[in-house]
């Protein structure tokens, strides 16, 4: 039987470093035969889908082109990475305005073209831009959804990895709340082959070590700031990670990411978006999962939807 289903569409809006590192990492990952770069700079855009092209015959058929948000129709998403960056002076908040000025400008337009995709936000602050971005795009908040703490829940299991000899891909622990500073590493639940790290341990006759874990909950929040001063950017692994969240979309596999989205009732927290593990699937958010906290991950979390609700009504203010 022939099939009928229009090939996957992915757009980006912004191609610098973040863009196009998905950019590529989608191309080569052959999920999405059609790539749409949108750039306020046409140029960057053109030569960043000429330079993707030119790897196609090493990899799988596809179209990479600079276009315009009219081509955001019919795409599974629209992944949002452009942004500006800090000026010398410039306080977080003062960015954040910008950035939230360039929101905006966008959603609508992308809602627009395509009332019926997702969008995924990436850029800085994420949380409160995602919130922004559903609020300005007329969408369900299930299909605006931010990028989150994907990128730190990663960097932290990456750690504890390399603490414990075993496989990233083997822990599993999450970083929640805002992607930033307040952010809250779920200790309780972190475990490696079902076993929470104090049994891990016990069982291997090893010491759970509190100021090494302490310290990799540090290196994890901190991660950014040390990327940025040696080489000024972060965009591989936000890159992969943005890959991830649209295989989960493009193949519907209801796969629990730590996602920013709008919580709505959260350890009485609500109207404001930070992230938690989310089942996702080509709807984009089918659920929020409720995790069993202890009290000072709890209290942790409502300190963290608390500087981001602060943020909110900050940027809102103008
Ligand atoms: N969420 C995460 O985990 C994470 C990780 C790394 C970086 N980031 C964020 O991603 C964003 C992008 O970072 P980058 O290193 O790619 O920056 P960059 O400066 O390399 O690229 C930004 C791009 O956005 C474009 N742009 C600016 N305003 C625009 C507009 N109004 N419309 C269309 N395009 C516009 C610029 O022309 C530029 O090409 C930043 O906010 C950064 O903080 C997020």
């Amino acid at each position: 039987m022939t099939s009928h289903r229009q090939p996957t569409r992915v757009a980006i809006v912004g191609a610098g470093n973040v863009g196009a590192t998905f950019a590529y990492a989608l191309l080569m990952s052959g999920l999405a035969p059609e790539i749409v770069l949108i750039d306020a700079n046409r140029e960057r855009a053109e030569g960043e889908a000429m330079d993707l092209n030119h790897s196609v015959p090493f990899a799988s058929p596809a179209t990479v082109w600079a276009g315009d948000y009219a081509d955001c129709a019919g795409a599974a998403a629209t992944v949002i990475t452009a942004g500006v960056a800090q000026r010398p002076g410039e306080s977080r908040l003062e960015l954040a305005r910008r950035n939230v000025a360039i929101i905006r400008d966008i959603v609508p337009r992308v809602a627009t073209a395509n009332p019926e995709g997702i969008i995924v936000v990436a850029t800085n602050p994420v949380d409160v831009l995602t919130h922004e971005a559903w609020r300005h795009s007329g969408l369900p908040a299930g299909r605006v959804i931010g990028s989150g703490t994907m990128l730190d829940t990663a960097r932290f299991r990456y750690l504890l990895s390399d603490h414990f000899g075993v496989d990233p891909r083997s822990v599993h622990a999450y970083i929640i709340g805002e992607h930033g500073d307040s952010e809250v590493p779920v200790w309780s639940l972190a475990n490696i082959a079902g076993m929470r790290l104090a049994d891990f341990c016990a069982a291997q006759g090893l010491d759970l070590d509190a100021a090494a874990m302490e310290h990799i909950f540090r290196q994890t929040r901190e991660a950014a700031y040390r990327i940025i001063e040696r080489k000024g950017a972060t965009y591989y692994a936000i890159g992969v990670a943005l890959l991830r969240l649209l295989e989960a979309i493009a193949r519907d596999q209801d796969t629990v990411l730590s996602v920013s989205s709008r919580i709505v009732d959260y350890y009485d927290v609500g109207d404001v978006s930070f992230s938690l593990p989310t089942v996702i699937n080509r709807g984009g958010v089918a659920r929020v999962l409720r995790l069993q906290l202890d009290e000072t991950e709890a209290d942790g979390l409502r300190r963290s939807a608390a500087v981001l609700s602060a943020t909110i009504r900050d940027v809102e203010g103008d």
